[in-house]
């Protein structure tokens, strides 16, 4: 039975009121942070694989979706996916389950950005929680005349932001790195051959 007293639309948010049904308010009036967003799914029968547990390419197709909607939602425009790295399944996702995705802007270059996806997968019924999964999305923030277009820096503002943005640096060096390294081994493989 109800309380009587009127419900707040966005009950989610602490301290967030809306004035009026309907009105639309901007980000930083509420509160959220643009470089950081929170997506939960549950996990019903249609996503299974053969074994009865939740197909690996259903989270990855999860997991781009948050990544592009927190990338585009930091860039304020549309944003393609250019690499995914990390992307390790160390444990099944059940159907029934509930998963959660957070997803934060951890570096950015001139027009690309690095997103980070933490999965906490819970068992709604048995009340347990489990980190399943942690990957790192490469975004590129494009333009009206589909170009790459350059993006807002981050500004890391606290210890853990910054710890977040240097290790997001160091990923993106590696990526670099390997990316040298497997050209190396590929013009090698031609000369040989
Ligand atoms: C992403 C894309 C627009 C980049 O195009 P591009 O001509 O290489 O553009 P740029 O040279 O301006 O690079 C744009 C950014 O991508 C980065 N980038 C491009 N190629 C890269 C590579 N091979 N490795 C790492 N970073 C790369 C650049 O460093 C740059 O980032 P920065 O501005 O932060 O330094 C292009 O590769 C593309 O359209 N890819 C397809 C994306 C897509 O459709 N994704 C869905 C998959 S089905």
């Amino acid at each position: 039975m109800g309380t009587g007293k009127p419900t707040d639309p966005v009950a989610g948010y602490p301290g967030v009121t809306l004035a009026r049904r309907g009105e639309a308010v901007s980000r930083e009036s509420l509160g959220l942070r643009a470089h950081q967003l929170e997506m939960t799914v549950l996990m019903t029968p249609d996503m299974a694989n053969f074994s009865g547990n939740v197909h690996g390419g259903a989270i990855l197709k999860l997991l781009d979706q948050v990544a592009y909607a927190c990338a585009a939602r930091y860039a304020g425009s549309y944003c393609v996916t250019l690499s995914v790295d990390q992307v390790t399944f160390l444990q099944p996702v059940h159907v029934g389950e509930l998963l959660t995705f957070l997803a934060s802007v951890n570096h950015t270059g001139r027009t690309s950005m690095e997103v980070g996806i933490k999965v906490v997968t819970e068992d709604i019924q048995g009340g347990t929680l489990r980190h399943t999964n942690s990957c790192f999305f490469t975004m590129v923030a494009m333009g009206p005349d589909r170009r790459p277009v350059a993006i807002p820096p981050l500004m890391p503002a606290n210890d853990e932001q910054r710890r977040r943005f240097r290790a997001g640096a160091a990923r993106r060096n590696l990526r670099a790195e390997m990316a040298r390294r497997l050209q190396a081994v590929a013009n090698e493989e031609h000369s040989d051959g």
